[in-house]
Order: structure tokens, then sequence, then C-alpha cells
């Protein structure tokens, strides 16, 4: 398959990135932080979660969130939601999209939601309703789709039966959540051409967690596959609370800076986006695992002088 000369990147810092910190970030930053994404062009951002604030309180501002965002471009505002109540808060609020999470396995869907596959997916049936009537569309999103911490490798034929669900329900697409980066080449190969051949014309979006550090690896794979939806988070932030070794999300400039470097299109302006990342360290007040926010891109080059001569 032709890799594509267009990639619709979704970033998700300020959702998956923030969700798991301890340290509730104000307000006013989400909403600087997420306005300074739109100006960088960043055509879809997931800004927040309509959850149980119990479950994740650093999302619990949600509504003000939406409420300081710049509407005036393209850029898509999507929202997490699990379950009705989410759909109808998020409706209410406004949102662009809705996309609605659960997992493949039925044990992380159970620490994460508190609900059985099917209970999920019954949920998402009143969803799809609710959302129809709102003229909002919905995205379906699969967590554990590629390694679930609890039950290992994830038959292929699960993501299919939840995704043809998410077919049937009219959602725009399914998007792959490898949450706890278990995935690798020969596993996102094997569910991306699963799904292809088994539901064709169903978009798919791919979400690697940089875990095991190879995910950049595994977009290659996508990129290989067809695929040109991809998630990723500012500066490398992120992580599921409700997973054992969870860590950060493959970082949005890394991964735009290696697709320019390809010639493939992303639309965002690559010198923005690190000046965001700088931004959300300053935040967050710590070193983060971007590298391209660090060593900037490979033709930024430097003065001899800034550094010494080895004397001999
Ligand atoms: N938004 C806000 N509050 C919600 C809600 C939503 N989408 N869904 C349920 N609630 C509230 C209920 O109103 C109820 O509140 P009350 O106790 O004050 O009456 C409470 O949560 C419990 O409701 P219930 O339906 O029994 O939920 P639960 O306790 O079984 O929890 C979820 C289910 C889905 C709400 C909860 O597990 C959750 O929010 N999980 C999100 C996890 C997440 O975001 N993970 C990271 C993303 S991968
Ligand atoms: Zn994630």
């Amino acid at each position: 398959m032709a890799r594509p000369s267009k990639v619709e990147i979704t970033e998700v810092g300020p959702r998956d990135g923030l969700q798991a910190e301890s340290y509730f970030v104000p307000t006013a930053s989400k909403i600087r932080l997420i306005n300074d994404l739109i100006a960088a062009g960043v055509p879809r951002i997931e800004f927040s979660s309509f959850v149980s604030p119990r479950a994740v309180p650093q999302l619990v501002d949600v509504v003000e969130v939406l409420e300081g965002l710049d509407r005036s471009t393209d850029t898509v505002l999507s929202a997490l939601v699990p379950n009705a109540k989410g759909a109808i808060r998020a409706c209410q609020a406004g949102v662009d999209e809705i996309i609605v999470f659960m997992s493949a396995s039925e044990s992380h869907n159970m620490k994460n939601v508190n609900r059985t596959v099917d209970e999920s997916l019954a949920g998402f049936e009143e969803v799809a309703r609710i959302a129809g009537d709102a003229g909002i569309p919905v995205h379906g999103s699969i967590a554990t789709a590629l390694g679930c911490p609890f039950e290992g490798d994830v038959p292929v034929k699960q993501l299919e039966y939840i995704a043809r669900h998410y077919k049937e329900f009219g959602f725009t697409g399914v998007g792959l959540g490898d949450t706890t980066g278990m995935a690798t080449p020969p596993v996102v190969q094997r569910a991306v051409r699963h799904l292809q051949d088994t539901l064709p014309g169903l978009p798919i979006g791919l979400h690697f967690h940089n875990t095991r550090g190879i995910g950049l690896v595994n977009v290659m794979t996508g990129l290989d596959e067809g695929i040109d939806q991809y998630d990723s988070s500012f500066g490398g932030m992120g992580g599921c609370p409700f997973a054992p070794k969870a860590t950060g999300n493959i970082c949005t400039e890394d991964l735009v800076y290696m697709m320019h470097e390809m010639g493939i299109e992303t639309g965002i302006d690559l010198s923005k986006l690190i000046s965001v990342a700088h931004d959300v360290e300053q935040v967050m007040g710590r070193e983060l695992p971007g590298q391209l926010m660090k060593a900037g891109p490979r033709l930024q080059l430097h003065a001899m002088d800034e550094v010494a001569t080895a004397a001999g």
C-alpha cells in the first residue's frame, strides 16, 4: 500500500497528556496552550474529557476550557466521552466532535469505566442517538487495542467486534489506542489489515504511547499500511491513570518533524509547536520526554563558537 502524502494529526496533550497529572494545571494555562496549538494549525485537538471528576479531577474544568477556546478556525475540538451522561454534557457545551472510548479487553474496561464491553457498547448506542439529535459527529476509540496490561495480546476478532458496532452506530471511524505501549510493528500490521479486510471503508486512526521506545517505529508501520490519522501529545506527555506502567504518548513535535522530513504534509507550523512544548514544560515545571524540543530540527545549525574546541 502507498504511504499517504498527507496525514491528520490529533493533539491529545490537553487530555491524555494531562489526565494522570496530580498537579492541577490552571484552567487559564490549559486555554493558553490549546489556543497556541490552534494557532499552530493543529487540525484536531482532544481538549478534555466529559468523565466523572472523581475519576479524573484534572479535567473537571472541561466546560470552562471550551469556553476560552478560539472557535474561529477549522481546528476540530473533540472531547472524550465514556457514556450517555458524558454525551449530554458534551452536546450542551457545544463540542465539535465526541470521541467515545472503551477498552478492547474486559479487565481494562472494568478498571477504566467500570463496565463490561457489551455494557459500554449499549451505552454508545445511546450516545449515537444523543449526538445525532445534536448534529455532532462521533468517533469511536478503542483502548488497549494493541495489548492489555492485564490480559496480554488482544484478538483481532475483538477489535472487529467493537469496530463493527461503531460502524453500525454511524461513527466516523475507529481509533486503535495502544494504552500502555505494547504495540510492535507486526501487532500493528495484523490489527490494521484485519480491520481493513473485514470493515472496508471504515477510517482507522492510530494512537501510540512510547512506553517501550518504538512509538514512531509503529507509526512507520501504520504509514506503510496506508493509515493517515495519528494521535500524539505535546512534549510526549501522557498516560492512562487506570493502567499500570502507562507512560507518555508519542510526541507531537517529533512526529510532525518526521512527517515533514518524509515529505508528508501535516498543515502544522513546527516551530510554533516547539514553542508550545516549551510552554508545557514551564507549566509542568519539569523536563518532558520530547526530543526535538531539546535538539531542534536537524538543519537548525549552530555557531562554531558555541562549543569549546577540544584541546589536544
Ligand atoms: N461525567 C460526569 N459525571 C459522571 C459521568 C460523566 N460522563 N458519568 C457518570 N457520572 C457521575 C454520576 O452522575 C454519578 O454521580 P453521583 O455519585 O454524584 O450521583 C457518579 O458519576 C457515578 O455514576 P456511575 O454511572 O455509577 O459511574 P461509575 O461509578 O460506574 O463510573 C465512569 C463510570 C465512566 C463515570 C467513570 O469510571 C469514569 O469517569 N471513568 C473515566 C476514566 C478515564 O477518563 N480514563 C482515562 C481515559 S482512557
Ligand atoms: Zn493514550
